[in-house]
């Protein structure tokens, strides 16, 4: 509801010039140690997609990992990390994405996600996009059916929102 979002909204905090000179970084960290503020982020992040049988959560590491194991629990769901090339220990899919400079590799396990099962992908900011629309390609090649994108915040001048036509995206504030 609105006072909840006004909660979570007053519990990020800018930090002007991180990383680098110009970026405004949002910084999620006194949300997370607000109890009422953390609470409410995951049933907002969660609500939509409450009897849409939902049967994985995809959270992508770092700040996605935070959300989406809670979120899973809330929508009775198992929770999937995608993660960061090389840490994952048994046979992997993995999709490449673009960066501002380079490319990165997100994976998950190829046993993680039942062929034909319903995903929530979740994750913290939707910026350019390119995080997201990586784990939605890794749902898809999985076998997996992506039934939505639940994120925190939308920056929203990154037009991220532009590279998921196909995909219900949620997202709690757009900044
Ligand atoms: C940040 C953020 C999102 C992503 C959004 O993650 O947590 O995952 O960037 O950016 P995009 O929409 O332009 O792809 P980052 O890779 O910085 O790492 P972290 O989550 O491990 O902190
Ligand atoms: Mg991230």
């Amino acid at each position: 509801d609105t006072a909840e979002l006004a909660l979570i909204e007053a519990s990020i905090r800018d930090i002007p010039d991180f990383p680098q000179p110009g970026i405004l970084f949002k910084d999620i960290t006194p949300l997370l140690n607000e109890p009422e503020a953390l609470a409410a982020t995951v049933r907002g992040l969660a609500a939509p997609f409450r009897g849409a049988g939902i049967d994985h959560v995809v959270g992508l590491e770092a700040r996605g990992f935070i959300f989406g194991a809670p979120v899973a629990m809330a929508l009775g769901a198992g929770f999937v990390p995608a993660r960061k090339a090389g840490k994952l220990p048994s046979d992997i899919i993995d999709q490449a994405y673009d960066l501002e400079y380079g490319t990165a590799t997100v994976e998950i396990h190829a046993d993680a996600i039942t062929p034909g099962s319903r995903v929530l992908v979740v994750d913290d900011v939707l910026a350019t996009g390119g995080t997201g629309r990586a784990a939605v390609e890794l749902v898809r090649k999985a076998g997996g059916t992506v039934v939505g994108f639940s994120v925190l915040m939308e920056l929203s001048a990154l037009q991220g929102r532009g590279k998921m036509p196909d995909v219900e995206l949620h997202t709690l504030l757009s900044v």
